[in-house]
């Protein structure tokens, strides 16, 4: 691999330099960590998956018009994307009450939520992601009325968007997390969807049999982690039927 600027390493991922201004080199690590960085292993094979999932799905993102930052995937665990300036919150959308909503509402995991549900919460491990209100996010300026506005139409979108493509291959998408970053043109700002959607950053339950397919199985100690994310990259038709195995030949 050639020599590039390492931009930031982050828990999953690493940014390096691109090959032209504006750009920038995703690569995906098999780490999986879960509460904020307390619980951490190495899961063979689960970056080359995630950069396949999370390229299917900014594809089809793109193609109703979702603005996002990837490019093109440059081989097994790259990607190109543009450089964005991170917004620094978590965006989830929730269908079916799970995880934390869970446990702070007093909900029973499972329940479909009423309609579907935005919440915001600071980027910030140390602190350990805190839901945070709009009126917060107002005052401390993390992001201008206009953009909150933009990142929550957004969120509704991809929500119904993946909600459908995930039903018609028997998943149910229980909730996600999507980050967005700030790309400048002239005097120009907008917002687009950045980092990864991939089975770390969803719930992803087996319709019939309410298996999860998602990052839950390491969080929750399941077993079978990258078998699950492979069963949902098979569904999405990026793998073929009888892979061959994922981590023997790296491009
Ligand atoms: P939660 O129920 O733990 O708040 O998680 C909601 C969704 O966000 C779930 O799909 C997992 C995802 N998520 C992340 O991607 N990163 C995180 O740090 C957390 C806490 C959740
Ligand atoms: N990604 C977060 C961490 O590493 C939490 C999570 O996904 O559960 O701690």
């Amino acid at each position: 691999m050639p020599r590039r600027r390492q931009i930031y390493e982050g828990k999953a991922k690493i940014l390096y330099e691109g090959p032209e201004q504006g750009t920038v080199i995703q690569y995906f690590k098999d780490d999986a960590t879960a509460f904020d960085g307390k619980k951490h292993e190495v899961l063979d094979g689960k970056g080359v998956l995630n950069n396949r999932i999370s390229e299917h799905i900014m594809v089809r993102l793109a193609e109703i018009g979702v603005q996002n930052h990837f490019i093109k995937r440059l081989n097994m665990r790259e990607q190109l994307v543009r450089r964005v300036e991170i917004i620094p919150l978590e965006v989830v959308m929730r269908n079916i009450a799970a995880g934390s909503i869970a446990k702070r509402l007093g909900l029973t995991e499972g329940d479909a939520l009423p309609r579907p549900i935005v919440e915001f919460y600071l980027k910030d491990d140390s602190l350990g992601d805190p839901l945070v209100t709009e009126d917060h996010i107002a005052a401390f300026n993390w992001a201008s009325p206009y953009e909150l506005g933009d990142m929550a139409s957004n969120a509704f979108r991809i929500n119904d968007f993946l909600s459908g493509m995930f039903a018609a291959i028997d998943i149910q998408l229980v909730d996600f997390k999507i980050e967005f970053g700030r790309v400048y043109e002239g005097d120009a700002v907008q917002v687009i969807v950045a980092d990864e959607i991939s089975p770390d950053s969803c719930r992803l339950w087996d319709r019939n049999s309410k298996e999860k397919l998602d990052k839950d199985r390491f969080r929750r100690d399941l077993g079978n982690v990258i078998e699950s994310y492979r069963e949902v990259a098979r569904r999405l038709g990026i793998l073929p039927e009888d892979p061959t195995p994922l981590t023997a030949v790296e491009d």
